[in-house]
């Protein structure tokens, strides 16, 4: 799935047998775009090698399963199909996801979930609090009995084999996400989170019934009692094969193809190199490359959180104050709205925002988009809050502006609505079937 040098090396070749067969009928456009991705480690995307492993598969099965089942959020009335759809690019289509109740919001947007699996990917969630390193196979989470050399709940960690298996754990036991409010069921009043967690496996396989039991057989045939685990492994197993997606345009120009994007979409590629978006989007998916900063997000969200510290709260490293994981941009353009408080409705928002970001941030208002929250946001624009957003980015070419004109705005546009979506993950093409 990763790129790798020995893919560099064919694509090179296969480019320059392209050239002398077809009578250098090759367009220089290309070849110059061909250069600039391969300096950026950028060429075909494999998907994952097929494991065709019966308990593998079993794995998948009951991954698949356990992500649409209400019954692992405490009220039973939500599932990660809820805020992980792929109606609206594997998230919700919200600003801010709400509440398990729907009566308030979350901190932040639902992250959109394409290639989450990809092995590059070994941060989890907008600041990554999650983190798995499979050279010393140690994890680092909101958890403590997970995290260290040596850690406490070994029978959980030693099953999940990545930052997904284990991030995928944690929404069932946040109470606002899934869990529910002390008072409103067993999980939410379980006094510690791994209490909540053998709470649910309990639901699970308690009832002799469940379709559960067969399927944990078969996913884990030698284990004799069924953890969070193996629950977070096979979620984690789920996503990763499930939610691959390397059939953008995009994807297929970098694997060779070069009709594979228009003409506009090609001079979109070019605006993103040479405004070096490309530096922080980097790889194949064009970020999820364990990259964190901040470019100004504005400030807003539902009081007191609309100021939100980001990865500064997870390392307590000052300088990382307002820095966010730089996402992958696959099938950006089904996933509205953007950023890790969902700041801009639209793509073009976004890359206006890039264009000028102290226009930008200095007019930023929420305005009439206050009607889609159930509780009332608040914008903070104190000059002593620009001053401290404007501190926050270390990219000088962002904060000086991009001055870039409304024809290359357009290219850059339509390069990252058309050009980076996989026909595959587009709603337009389910007629009504699942993609997974
Ligand atoms: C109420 C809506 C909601 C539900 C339900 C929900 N999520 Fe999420 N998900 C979010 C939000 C919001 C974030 C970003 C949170 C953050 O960064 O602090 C997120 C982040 C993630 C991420 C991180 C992706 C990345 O690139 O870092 C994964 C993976 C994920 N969710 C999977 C799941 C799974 C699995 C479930 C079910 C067990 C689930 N989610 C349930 C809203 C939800
Ligand atoms: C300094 C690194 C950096 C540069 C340069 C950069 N980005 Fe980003 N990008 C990020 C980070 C980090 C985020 C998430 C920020 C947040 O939510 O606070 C992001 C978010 C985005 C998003 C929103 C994706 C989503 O799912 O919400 C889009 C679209 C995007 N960038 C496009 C671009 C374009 C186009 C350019 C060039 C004009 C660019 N980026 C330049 C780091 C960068």
């Amino acid at each position: 799935m990763t790129f790798n040098k020995h893919s560099l090396y064919s694509m090179a070749l296969g480019l320059t047998l392209g050239l002398i067969s077809s009578n250098a009928s090759a367009d220089p456009v290309d070849d110059f775009i061909y250069q600039r991705l391969r300096v950026f480690g950028i060429g075909k995307y494999e998907t994952l090698p097929v494991n065709n492993a019966p308990d593998y598969q079993a794995r998948i099965e009951l991954g698949r399963k356990l992500f649409m089942d209400p019954n692992l959020s405490g009220n039973k009335n939500i599932s990660c199909l809820t805020c992980h759809t792929p109606m609206t690019g594997l998230s919700d289509g919200r600003a801010l996801s709400q509440t398990e109740d729907g009566q308030r919001v979350l901190r932040r947007n639902a992250n959109s979930l394409y290639n989450v699996g990809d092995p590059q990917n070994k941060f989890m969630f907008w600041d990554g609090r999650v983190h798995y390193s499979p050279a010393k196979k140690i994890f680092t989470t909101p958890e403590p009995a997970f995290n260290g050399e040596n850690p406490v709940a070994k029978e959980i960690t030693s099953v999940m084999q990545s930052a997904l298996s284990a991030q995928s754990i944690f929404p069932i036991v946040n109470s606002d996400e899934m869990r529910g409010r002390r008072g409103d069921n067993e999980i939410a009043n379980a006094k510690t989170d791994l209490e909540a967690w053998d709470l649910i496996v309990k639901r699970l396989t308690n009832d002799k019934n469940s379709k559960y039991i067969d399927l944990f057989k078969r996913a884990y045939p030698t284990v004799e009692k069924v953890n969070i685990g193996h629950v977070g492994e096979a979620m984690g197993v789920f996503m990763r094969e499930s939610f691959q997606s390397n059939g953008s345009p995009f994807n297929r120009y970098a694997a060779g193809d070069t009709t594979a994007l228009n003409a506009q979409q090609k001079r979109g590629l070019q605006v993103f190199m040479s405004s070096n978006c490309i530096a922080c989007h980097s790889g194949p998916t064009l970020g999820n490359n364990s990259f964190f900063a901040s470019v100004g997000v504005p400030f807003y969200g539902a009081k007191p959180f609309a100021q939100d510290k980001g990865r500064a709260e997870v390392t307590n490293e000052k300088f990382r104050t307002y820095f966010f994981k730089t996402p992958s941009l696959i099938n950006v353009g089904l996933s509205a709205p953007y950023m890790h408080n969902g700041a801009f409705k639209t793509l073009r928002d976004v890359i206006n925002h890039y264009n000028d970001i102290e226009t930008s941030i200095t007019t930023f208002d929420i305005g009439n988009r206050r009607n889609e929250f159930p509780v009332e946001v608040e914008v903070l624009n104190s000059p002593a809050d620009l001053g401290a957003l404007r501190a926050s980015i270390q990219a000088g070419f962002l904060l000086s502006g991009l001055e870039l004109g409304t024809r290359s705005l357009d290219d850059l546009e339509a390069f990252l609505k058309e050009g980076l979506t996989d026909p595959k993950w587009d709603p337009k093409n389910f007629n009504g079937a699942s993609p997974f």
